[in-house]
């Protein structure tokens, strides 16, 4: 074959990120997996929603883990390497490392390009003894480590009650995989917020700014610049609801009209008032998460919980 030019054309079922997004799409109910919900201008928008006087989540967590970090460099002893889900280069990460001088690798593993450079550029440059080594891509699917990382001991991070946006059987599914790869003796500090009433947890999904109804709508946006499609964003809402049966926050984009939508060619018929489910945000409670937990094979060592509203901090633990 060596010099012939060979095209290589992918159907939109060969292309993953097709496969998945007409998977969700042609479904019913309609859904759209929420980790499309970052590329470059919703991990803008994220950052923004965490400044809304409503979500609660990441202020407090912040607050927790700034008076707790003591005790949860603690509980992750003298573990060499920091491996974190989910953009890092925040508030979070560095009231870890802070509390971490003997750490001697940081792995900050990420979905968004940017996010991922933006982090390992900031953390080199504040912490220039420590060895930042960056992965880019989707720990949903695959977990990856950098191979000089072999054999050394491994404390996991995963902020941000991210685990909430898993379904529960894909949260112990995933837990189970860090366990595998980080191996015994390893440490995973878990931030997970955790069920109250909605009245606090309906408007910290529905700002009054409109920055999330933007962040849903993103969605959309990038459909249209990404993959073709020609949803009009006028006639979508964004809906936020707590659904107190399966105790999680749903975000949906309710379609104001009966209309037909084109994506990947294909029709999307939309009913007047149907929606697409773009995201779930469980909340736990400590004991239902401690179970998950230990069905993945980890251990509760220590449990943090702020005062309200609540949020727990774990620091899980693999013998
Ligand atoms: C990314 C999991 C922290 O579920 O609270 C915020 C994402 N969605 N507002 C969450 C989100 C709408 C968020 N986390």
């Amino acid at each position: 074959m060596a010099g012939s030019a060979m095209a290589l054309v992918r159907t939109p079922e060969q292309h993953p990120a097709h496969a998945e997004l007409l998977a969700g799409l042609l479904s019913v109910p309609k859904t759209l997996p929420s980790k499309y919900l970052y590329d470059e201008e919703g991990s803008r928008l994220f950052e923004l929603i965490c400044d809304q006087p409503e979500y609660y989540v990441a202020r407090t967590e912040i607050s927790l883990l700034a008076s707790i970090a003591a005790e949860v460099a603690h509980a992750l002893r003298d573990r060499s390497v920091l491996v974190e889900f989910g953009s890092g280069a925040s508030v979070k990460t560095r009231l870890l490392l802070d509390a971490l001088p003997l750490l001697s690798a940081y792995v900050p593993i990420d979905i968004s390009q940017s996010a991922l450079s933006a982090a390992a550029l900031a953390i080199r440059g504040d912490y220039p003894r420590l060895n930042v080594m960056p992965v880019l891509g989707d720990f949903t699917r695959h977990l990856t480590l950098p191979t000089t990382i072999d054999g050394r001991s491994i404390a996991g991070f995963f902020p941000g009650s991210t685990i909430g946006n898993f379904s529960p059987s894909a949260a112990v599914d995933f837990l189970a995989r860090v366990r595998r790869l980080f191996g015994q003796g390893s440490k995973l500090v878990v931030g997970a917020d955790l069920a109250k009433t909605p009245r606090v947890l309906v408007p910290a999904y529905n700002d009054a700014e409109g920055v999330t109804a933007a962040f849903n709508k993103n969605l959309l946006t990038r459909l249209n610049r990404e993959f073709g499609a020609n949803f009009d964003l006028g006639s979508f809402d964004h809906v936020a609801s707590w659904n107190a049966a399966e105790s999680r926050i749903e975000m949906h984009l309710v379609s104001l009209v009966r209309q037909r939508v084109t994506l990947l060619h294909r029709w999307l018929d939309f009913a007047a008032g149907e929606t697409i489910h773009t995201e779930n945000s469980y909340k736990y409670s400590p004991v239902a998460f401690a179970r998950m937990a230990a069905q993945a094979g980890w251990s509760v060592e220590r449990r943090w919980i702020s005062d309200n509203p609540e949020f727990a901090i774990f620091a899980l633990s693999a013998d």
